[in-house]
């Protein structure tokens, strides 16, 4: 193994990368340069520095990556409608090529031949930030302390924070916290009581959504703008992508939108439980589907929705950076060009329902589909040959199976 001069750790501040910092500072004996990366987790950063200024950091990256997050790697995925296994919005997978692309972004600058990550061996993560970093840049070692250490449990993490006198941070309760990932997309909560899929989840698990049985009674009405796939506007208003996302997580999450609780099959092997919260991107998917289904071809759309499967597991396995993603974002961001027009929405107890939606470039004909009279030519005797035709060969089958 060659020596390791300089690593540059993605650092939270939390007692997992806390351990680690001390950890890679131990094994390796050379400069580790932290990365915290503000995704909108809602969390105060400052003490984030304080911590690796504490532990002798000497240079300490602090990044506001929240528009860049949104405008680069939300919304190109919400283009695409992307959902894992169905029900997934992803938040947790979208933001690890971010944070990957970042940290490689460091290293070359300050010269580091490795980046570390504070993943554990059993989950998707791992991979998502490797495969983006050997996609980046392949001279770049990884290192990967969960891996490598003789640390196996959280027992045992407890138990090395307290020999090197690391801060052990506790919920509001006062218990070991919920392994927690947060951003501007989503809130994922996994580990102890929702390790067992048959317990349902306790209500203090939920953290930016009340429950909907709490939520207002009276609905909220919004319109969201569009403008070629991606929203623009809030009740009219112009807004830059984090903020967008930031004021629908706040009317999502108060009208108790964006819950979901999901086993789900993890690349690595294993299925696991968790508890996903994402009002704003919840409340997008809907708005963006409306505006699709003024604006999109037919045959484009269900194409769109073919591949969208395809799509969304290449992000939950962690190929942002492959040419098959990239090749797929090309199709999806093209079928875009006129995904522009407005959708309004209600919001209500839970559910976030698209009511009425317009476009400039709508290819719906009021004339042409309208039960009434119609100054449109439409033949209905086309519509017998169409039927004639396309029954053809099920009259042939009918007459040979003797239905
Ligand atoms: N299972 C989700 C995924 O693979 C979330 C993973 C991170 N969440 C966490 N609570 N540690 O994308």
């Amino acid at each position: 193994m060659t020596k390791i001069e300089k690593i540059v750790l993605s650092y939270s501040g939390g007692l997992d990368t806390s351990i680690i910092l001390k950890w890679l500072q131990e094994t390796y004996g050379c400069e580790v340069v932290t990365f915290t990366a503000d995704l909108g987790q809602g969390e105060e950063l400052e003490p984030a520095r304080a911590k690796a200024e504490m532990s002798g950091v000497k240079d300490i990256r602090i990044v506001d990556l929240r528009e860049e997050f949104v405008r680069d790697f939300v919304f190109p995925m919400l283009r695409a409608n992307a959902l894992y296994e169905g029900q997934y919005l992803l938040g947790s997978s979208i933001a690890r090529p971010l944070i990957a692309k970042h940290l490689v972004g460091i290293a070359r600058e300050v010269g580091a031949d490795a980046v570390a990550h504070g993943a554990t061996g059993k989950g998707n993560d791992q991979i998502r930030f490797e495969l983006a970093v050997n996609a980046l840049d392949p001279s770049i070692r990884v290192i990967a302390p969960w891996r490598q250490w003789t640390i196996r449990s959280r027992m045992q993490l407890l138990e090395y924070a307290e020999k090197h006198r690391i801060l052990v941070p506790s919920d509001k309760r006062g218990e070991a916290p919920f392994s927690i990932d947060a951003n501007l997309l989503h809130t994922s909560t996994e580990g102890k009581i929702l390790e067992n899929p048959a317990e349902v989840a306790p209500d203090h698990v939920y953290q930016r959504t009340v429950d909907p049985i709490d939520a207002p009674d009276a609905p909220e009405i919004i319109t969201i703008g569009f403008e070629r796939g991606d929203p623009i506007s809030v009740n009219g208003k112009a807004v830059t992508p984090a903020a967008l996302l930031t004021e629908l997580n706040g009317l999502g999450g108060r009208h108790g939108v964006g819950r979901l609780d999901l086993v789900e099959n993890r690349f690595i092997g294993m299925k696991s439980r968790g508890i996903y919260e994402t009002p704003g991107g919840t409340i997008l998917l809907a708005a963006h589907r409306g505006i699709e289904s003024i604006t999109l071809d037919r045959a484009a759309a269900h194409l769109k929705d073919e591949i969208m499967p395809r799509y969304a597991e290449l992000i939950y396995n962690g190929f942002w950076f492959a040419p098959e993603r990239e090749m797929l974002q090309a199709l999806i961001d093209h079928s875009q060009a006129f995904v522009s027009g407005e959708v309004t929405l209600r919001l209500y107890k839970g559910s976030a329902s698209v009511i009425s939606r317009a476009s400039p470039c709508s290819l719906y004909s009021a004339d042409l589909v309208t039960f009434e009279e119609s100054a449109i030519a439409f033949d209905h005797h086309d519509a017998e040959g169409f039927i004639r035709l396309n029954g053809l060969r099920l009259r042939s089958l009918a007459a040979r199976n003797g239905r």
